[in-house]
């Protein structure tokens, strides 16, 4: 074991806006020992994420605050140095979540074994782990893409991003990428193996954005929201699904978007899913039989907003668009003779 100091990073503040150096402290501690039960370990990999800035955060979020004064969150690969825990030997190599610092101790509870054999161990913070993980079920789970679809997602040379795209590709769709500079958009293009990958600083965004997607959009995968979303959403075509996976650009925003908050999407996991009533013309008979009962029965009750004449349906309509109406605005035209 090196030394016997423990270099930690605390969160030593919450930003306000973009994240500072000053939000941070390092700090040198003893190494702990292990406690019956407990493994120790040197952290090979720190895992680095997006998503750790709104634990920076005390925003109410699906996940608590990282707490000021301790190191901050974060996945790790490490080898156990000291076990006392009967699962783990010293030399395992393990996925964990030691945070940021050298050294961490864990009781084993969520660590995972890796196999240095099977794939670099990095792997197990990256494509093989939870970013993977994440683009693997959003695009398969509500992104869904079919043969000959068109996928964009941005950030796409980063450890979502990529998988996304690559993988809309093996299901036979197109992968669009949108990626900060000519330097990534080449990466996605000609090694990763994207149809096109657009650079999202360019002014023409949105005309290179449309251009590359001649089809229409079919799945949106959401990483970044901001810019990229406004280009993006234009193009959507009808029953495009749109994983709501992240909003990079709006992270360190103090104001909200205007439009809907995607935050709430997001962290609520709420389902968006426009349709038209005739999309379920097939349920007519259900409707019909299961309404039709209750209004009768008393169950269901209905107000109508009635106005006689034909010549008072234009301001009728007027009234509508402005809230004038009260119950289901209705022109009698004439009456039964
Ligand atoms: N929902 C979940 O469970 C879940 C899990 C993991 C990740 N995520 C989200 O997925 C997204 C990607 O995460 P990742 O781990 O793969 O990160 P990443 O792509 O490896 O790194 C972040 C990238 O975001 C891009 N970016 C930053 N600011 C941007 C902006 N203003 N406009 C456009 N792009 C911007 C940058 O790439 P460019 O230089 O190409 O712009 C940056 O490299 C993040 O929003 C993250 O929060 C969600």
């Amino acid at each position: 074991m090196a030394g016997s100091v423990n270099r930690q990073i605390l969160l030593q503040s919450r930003p306000q806006g973009a994240p500072g150096l000053d939000n941070f402290e390092l700090i040198e501690t003893p190494i702990p020992e292990p406690g019956e039960g407990e493994v120790l370990m040197h952290t090979l990999y720190l895992s680095l994420d997006p998503y750790m800035r709104g634990r920076m955060s005390a925003a109410k979020s699906y996940a608590k605050p990282a707490t000021i004064g301790q190191p901050m969150v974060g996945g790790t690969v490490g080898e156990i140095v000291k076990s006392r825990n009967p699962k783990y030997a010293a030399g395992d190599i393990v996925l964990g979540y030691g945070g940021w610092q050298e050294y961490a101790l864990s009781n084993g509870a969520g660590l995972r074994k890796l196999d240095p054999k099977a794939a670099p161990v990095s792997t197990a913070l990256g494509v093989l782990g939870m970013p993977g993980m994440t683009a693997y079920v959003g695009l398969t789970e509500i992104g869904q893409p079919k043969p000959g679809e068109t996928v964009v997602v941005a950030a796409a040379s980063g450890a979502v991003g990529s998988v996304v795209g690559q993988i809309a590709k093996i299901k036979g769709a197109r992968a669009i990428g949108i990626a900060g500079g000519a330097e990534k958009c080449r990466f996605v293009a000609q090694e990763l193996g994207f149809d096109a990958c657009v650079d999202h600083r360019a002014p023409d965004l949105a005309q290179q954005l449309e251009a590359a997607c001649p089809k229409g959009i079919d799945v949106y995968f959401e990483n970044v929201g901001g810019a990229v979303q406004q280009a993006a959403w234009p193009l959507l075509n009808d029953f495009a699904r749109v994983p709501v996976c992240g909003l990079i650009a709006q992270y360190n925003a103090t104001n909200p978007m205007p439009g809907p908050d995607m935050f709430s999407v997001l962290r609520k996991r709420l389902l968006l899913r426009g349709f038209i009533v005739s999309d379920f013309a097939a349920k007519q008979g259900d409707f019909l039989r299961d309404v039709g009962e209750w209004v009768r029965t008393g169950r269901l009750k209905y107000r109508e907003d009635i106005v006689d004449g034909l010549e008072h349906a234009p301001a009728s309509f007027l009234g509508l668009l402005a809230g004038k109406n009260f119950g289901k605005m209705l022109v009698r035209v004439a009456t039964c003779a």
